[in-house]
């Protein structure tokens, strides 16, 4: 049974807090950040434990807290529940999120109280390597496998994790200042919250990742909000075809909202592919949902010379196979896309622009709006496919 009181009275009590400025927003050392939190107790489990006993621990003094507002329920939320994705438990899960900037450490001077912010799962330190000379700031683990690894939120006297180091199911987290990208205070915090996994992670892979030409073939495998993403970002790039592909009829529906020219079955891909391509294969597929299969046939699905691009997230242990032989012989590309390829500094503030000029549509992309205690039925909506965003709001 949730009991909103503590909370309510914490909320007033933080907003008093913001207003003295040598404590920047921190409660004092007799005070909690008690909240409310949905948290996985044992990987396996089926249901999070929606409860009022966690507390996010304070800032340091590179760190920010973050009142959520709104957070979208993805599909590696069930993934980190099954064990597709490795999650220490307990961990409050949620990593797709925006809210409103509640307390800051000493040392940061990027973002005040008060600002309105994304939470980015894999921030670039901006130094390293992989954010320079690589020039894949998205793939950068130092701040993720660093600050963000270090347990969040505790109970009791016990340590509780944040799922990739974000924990957005809960009213406020901690996150290093790397993990925010600041954005316009009139942008509504629920479509925000969508960029911040889903909508980077699909876009990006179009339109950063699998570099989607104007006039090209696209077959995207999945029309949830990864696919959905996708679908919109290649039809950004300018593709001529794209092909939506889900075992959902509904879903085939929503994908033409989102600019599929075509949308079919796993059972008719074939067909498509031999009245669109006349049989040679896509320009490019996407694979958005995780599944050896479907990553198989996404690969199959492309021309000689075609790129497959795997969005989804599947197992550690699974494999997908390829002939020694089709490698050379085929010639095409296999790419990963993690988050989309992005730099999140540049990256949200342009797909947001596409938002406000009616060129992505992220009103459209959300299926219902819902409280953190209708998590569970939200979290079986996604395993059964039914929808394509649900949105938390605090
Ligand atoms: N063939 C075709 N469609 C399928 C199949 C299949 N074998 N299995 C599932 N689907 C469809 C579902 O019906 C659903 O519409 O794939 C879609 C997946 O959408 P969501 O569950 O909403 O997942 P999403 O949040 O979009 O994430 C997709 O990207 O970031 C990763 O971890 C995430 O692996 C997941 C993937
Ligand atoms: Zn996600």
């Amino acid at each position: 049974m949730v009991r909103r009181g503590i909370v309510t009275s914490r909320s007033v009590h933080l907003t008093t807090c913001q207003n003295g400025p040598s404590r920047r927003g921190v409660p004092s050392e007799s005070e909690s950040w008690l909240m409310l939190a949905a948290v996985l107790r044992n990987t396996g489990d089926t249901d999070l434990d929606v409860t009022d006993t966690i507390e996010v621990n304070d800032p340091g003094p590179d760190d920010v807290i973050v009142k959520i507002t709104h957070t979208g329920v993805c599909h590696s939320d069930v993934s980190a529940m099954n064990g597709t994705i490795p999650q220490p438990v307990p961990a409050v899960l949620g990593h797709e999120g925006a809210g409103v900037i509640e307390a800051v450490g000493d040392n940061v001077t990027e973002v005040s109280v008060g600002d309105h912010v994304i939470v980015v799962w894999s921030p670039p330190c901006g130094a390293c390597q992989f954010c320079v000379g690589h020039k894949s700031p998205n793939l950068c683990t130092t701040v993720q496998f660093g600050s963000m690894m270090i347990p969040h939120f505790r109970e009791g006297g016990s340590d509780v994790n944040a799922m990739a180091g974000a924990g957005t199911f809960a009213e406020r987290t901690l996150l290093p200042k790397q993990a925010v990208v600041k954005i316009d205070d009139d942008i509504p915090l629920d479509i925000a919250s969508l960029i911040g996994c889903g909508v980077m992670t699909g876009a990006g892979a179009a339109l950063n990742t699998a570099k989607v030409a104007p006039g090209s073939s696209v077959i995207v495998y999945g029309a949830g909000g990864v696919g959905v993403a996708a679908i919109q970002g290649a039809r950004i790039a300018g593709a001529a075809e794209i092909v939506a592909v889900d075992l959902n009829d509904a879903k085939l529906d929503d994908a033409k909202r989102f600019g599929a020219t075509h949308a079919v079955t796993p059972d008719d891909v074939e067909g498509i592919s031999a009245e669109i391509t006349g049989g040679d294969g896509f320009d490019y597929a996407l694979e958005c949902i995780g599944n050896p299969i479907t990553m198989r046939a996404a690969f199959d699905a492309v021309r000689r010379g075609g790129t497959a691009c795997i969005v989804g997230v599947g197992r550690p242990e699974e494999m997908v196979q390829f002939s020694a032989f089709e490698l050379f012989f085929m010639e095409k590309t296999l790419v990963g896309s993690y988050y989309g390829g992005t730099d999140v500094r540049s990256d949200f503030h342009k797909l947001l622009r596409l938002y406000k000029y009616g060129k992505l549509d992220l009103e459209g992309m959300i299926t219902r709006r819902i409280t953190i205690d209708e998590i569970n039925p939200a979290l079986e909506a996604v395993r059964r496919g039914e929808v394509i965003r649900q949105v938390i709001e605090f």
